[in-house]
């Protein structure tokens, strides 16, 4: 079961970039706040002419709903099946969850099934919506016993807001203060148990305090091919897609170990098979569907190949700082850390180093580029 976040408006319907354009225009005449793009899950919701699918993306058909349907992350997995079997033969809340990993692994649907095992409601929020300490008190003292409350975005949240989310993590209950000067109240709100999952792609920029309060940590990494395969095949099950083995393969091997890309890619590749040839994506119709969207077979898009041909061409291979790179190509460092990184760093193209990012041998020969050999090159050999 699922409840809805606190800020219903627009309803899901109405979610479309027009309307959303419509939406602002008309906040604008009346002085409202205006609505954010970001607000949306654009990228992940079934556009497609033909099938209206995804209108509501808390309905989005390619969640997985239980455990047993959630693909890979073994370790997480094992150990969060045991946390919420104790949790119920012992007719408690599960603990706190914290869930960090890059983008689009699936936190968001985690959180849903962890609900769903504990058969209980969820409610969905994020750090930048809960504006003032009052907004979080409205949501905690509406929750009930058991709730699993999500908080997307949990590094955002304000000091204030943190401040009461302590006593109500660790002692289910917020103190509220009411009035000023002589009239000033202060009183002790007991709240029912819950279970807050934070997620957050940034554990790092958590306060220890907060940090510390949380029960369970996972840490979702970036999928295998082979997992992202199973996951291919599943959605095309789910959403009526003809697909070959190595057709799903090809797929999972250009989606950058990250799940919500592999569906991307699956419905544009759809498109292909369906235009191009008999609606069944083989191994061929990816390939050709992919090369002309200008992915490679490792994954890497014109963004990708920018940043490593901007590492050696203007910083002889490395070490170059964050800051720096993103001022070269004209890119945000929180995307270049959060966004790109991650998987340039798995696949062995780029290293991390104190001095800067540094682009590895692997890296350059998969772009083409001759390896620096400059005296002062700090390109890295050992990959
Ligand atoms: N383990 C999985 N098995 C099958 N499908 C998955 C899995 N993980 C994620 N997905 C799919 O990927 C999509 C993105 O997942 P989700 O929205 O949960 O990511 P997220 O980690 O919350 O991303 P963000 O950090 O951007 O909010 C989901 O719609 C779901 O269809
Ligand atoms: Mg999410």
């Amino acid at each position: 079961m699922r409840v809805k976040g606190e800020k219903p408006w627009p309803p899901e319907s109405l979610k479309t970039e027009f309307s959303v354009r419509l939406l602002n225009w008309i906040a604008i005449i009346y002085g409202e706040k205006e609505i954010c793009m970001e607000d949306f899950d654009f990228e992940n919701r079934i556009v497609s002419p033909t099938e209206i699918m995804g209108e509501n993306d808390n309905d989005n058909p390619l969640r997985p709903r239980r455990l047993d349907d959630y693909i890979g992350q073994e370790k997480a997995k094992e150990n969060l099946a045991i946390f919420i079997e104790a949790a119920k033969q012992r007719n408690e809340p599960l603990d706190h969850v914290l869930l960090y990993g890059p983008p689009g692994l699936g936190k968001t649907t985690l959180s849903g099934i962890i609900a769903n095992e504990m058969g209980v409601n969820l409610r969905i929020t994020s750090g930048p919506a809960i504006e003032k300490p009052g907004d979080l008190a409205a949501i905690l003292t509406n929750l009930n016993e058991g709730d699993v409350l999500f908080v997307d975005e949990i590094h955002r949240i304000s000091r204030a807001v943190e401040e009461v989310l302590y006593p109500a993590m660790e002692d289910f209950a917020i103190d509220i203060v009411t009035g000023k000067g002589q009239m000033a109240a202060s009183y002790h709100l007991p709240l029912p148990r819950f279970t807050l999952v934070g997620a957050t792609t940034r554990a790092g920029q958590l306060t220890a305090p907060l940090r510390d309060r949380f029960g369970v940590t996972l840490r979702l990494e970036l999928y295998t091919p082979e997992e992202l395969a199973r996951i291919v095949n599943r959605s095309a099950g789910i959403l009526g897609i003809a697909i070959e083995p190595d057709g799903a393969l090809e797929i999972a091997s250009r989606s950058r170990g990250t799940p919500r890309i592999a569906n991307r890619m699956l419905k544009r590749v759809r498109d292909f098979a369906q235009v191009l040839s008999n609606g069944v994506i083989t191994l061929q119709t990816a390939q050709t569907a992919l090369d002309r969207m200008e992915i490679d077979e490792l994954g890497l898009d014109s963004n990708d190949r920018r940043m490593l041909n901007a590492i050696v061409k203007f910083y002889r291979g490395g070490p170059v700082g964050l800051e720096t790179l993103a001022a070269a190509i004209g890119e945000e460092a929180v995307t270049i850390e959060d966004v790109i990184e991650p998987y340039l760093m798995q696949i062995g193209f780029l290293n991390r180093t104190p001095r800067g990012r540094c682009i590895t041998r692997a890296g350059c020969l998969h772009i083409g580029m001759d390896i620096p050999d400059l005296p002062d090159a700090q390109i890295r050999f050992d990959s």
